[in-house]
């Protein structure tokens, strides 16, 4: 039986930062930021956005299509949680009016979870082939103003629906993992900004990717010929650059120029590179954009898909391309997405960014901006109000 992705869709803020502006302000060259980096652009939520509002708006349109009746699961990955006890799916499920008989959990391990949502999704779908799981990534990448990491925030959803009908990637069974308690990247509950070991990150991320990689090819038997493509999580995309030379120097792939091994990634770079980091989504945002923008046919061919979570886990998997996995795409949607964004100026990026919510309980209503289908109108009695636009 086939198990994989059978629909998905992203969504992300209507508003983005471009990156020249903000090397400006900080006294940095914009090469920096659009090369070394590499990013151009990232999406700042304004302050009606969350990670409930980011995620229902991505999956009301993963949903198009898909029989909701047989959703019995949803596994809402984040690190930018809203409630320490409430599982943010919950609001999702009301907002979508998905039927009751659903199991609703938080996944928490910064930006891994939606791997193990996706790979917890497909077991319960072995045991109930009728079913189908919504598998949610939302989150918002914050970091302090002027600090190293702020050029590599960004937010945005994605949501995934996975059945036993994958009319996009069928995941193969095998998988690699690998975790060590690590501090490259952390936020303790008291703070709205990560803290950040940001070089030793780098470093720890490309060491799991080589642990990861081993144990899965040492189960799968499966070696670089075998892959058409690779998508790694992407916190900037430079990033992905940096994992592809790796992988291909523990692989063997010593002849492999910068050139050839960039091809491999590089349809999977486009959107992150303008929309930023979007933590827990931010590999499969990666899969989206490859898919979307590669002129070759995928279809039947294999993708190497590598997770990362600081801390920290990662897990290396893989799936292959469903034959006629375009038209299950909203390819021009997330396009039209993109490219209809509003650029802010510094000052109303900084405005946006230090909007504060109350935490008295007292009663407040957010000036609306322009969101998607779904925002979050105000705060009353500490709980957050959602309101549904025609
Ligand atoms: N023009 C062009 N390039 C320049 C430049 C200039 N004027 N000045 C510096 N650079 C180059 C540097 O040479 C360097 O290039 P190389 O990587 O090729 O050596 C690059 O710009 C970065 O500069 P720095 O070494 O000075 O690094 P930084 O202090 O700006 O920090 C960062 C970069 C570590 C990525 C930082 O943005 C950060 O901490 N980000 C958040 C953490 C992160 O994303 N870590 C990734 C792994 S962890 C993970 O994946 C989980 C997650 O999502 C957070």
């Amino acid at each position: 039986m086939k198990i994989g992705i059978e629909a998905t869709s992203f969504y992300s803020s209507h508003y983005y930062l471009d990156l020249k502006t903000l090397a400006i302000q900080r006294g940095v060259e914009p090469e920096k930021f659009y090369h070394s980096i590499g990013q151009e652009k990232m999406a700042v939520p304004p302050p009606d956005e969350d990670v409930v509002t980011l995620a229902a708006n991505a999956a009301e349109q993963a949903l198009q299509g898909v029989d909701r009746e047989r959703i019995e699961a949803i596994f809402f990955a984040t690190e930018s949680g809203i409630d320490q006890s409430k599982a943010a799916g919950i609001y999702v499920h009301r907002l979508l009016d998905l039927q009751p008989h659903c199991r609703v959990v938080e996944l928490k391990q910064a930006c891994y979870s939606g791997t193990i949502g996706v790979q917890a999704a497909a077991a319960l779908v072995h045991r109930n082939p009728e079913s189908k799981a919504l598998v949610i990534t939302a989150d918002v990448a914050r970091y302090g103003l002027g600090s190293a990491g702020e050029s590599t925030q960004g937010a945005g959803a994605v949501a995934l629906v996975v059945s036993a009908n994958p009319k996009i990637l069928a995941l193969d069974p095998e998988a690699g993992y690998y975790t060590q308690d690590v501090m490259d990247f952390w936020r303790p509950n008291y703070r709205d900004e990560a803290l950040v070991d940001g070089k030793h990150s780098v470093r720890v991320y490309l060491r799991a990717l080589g642990a990861s990689w081993e144990q899965y090819s040492r189960r799968s038997g499966r070696t670089w010929p075998d892959f058409a493509r690779f998508c790694f999580h992407l916190p900037f995309t430079r990033m992905g650059e940096q994992a592809i030379r790796h992988l291909a120097k523990n692989c063997g792939q010593t002849d492999l120029g910068d050139k050839e091994l960039n091809a491999l990634i590089g349809d999977g770079l486009i959107y992150n590179r303008l929309v930023g980091n979007l933590y827990s989504g931010s590999l499969y945002l990666s899969l989206i954009s490859l898919l979307e923008n590669t002129q070759e046919n995928l279809e039947n061919k294999r993708i190497a898909l590598f997770s990362y979570g600081s801390g920290c886990v990662g897990e290396f998997f893989s799936g292959v391309v469903a034959p006629e996995y375009r038209q299950a795409l909203p390819i021009e949607r997330h396009r039209a997405l993109i490219r209809d964004r509003q650029e802010l100026d510094y000052t109303a990026y900084s405005r946006f960014y230090s909007y504060a919510l109350p935490t008295d309980g007292s009663t407040n209503k957010i000036p609306e901006n322009e969101t998607g289908r779904f925002r979050l109108s105000g705060l009353s009695q500490h709980q957050r109000i959602y309101e549904k636009r025609s």
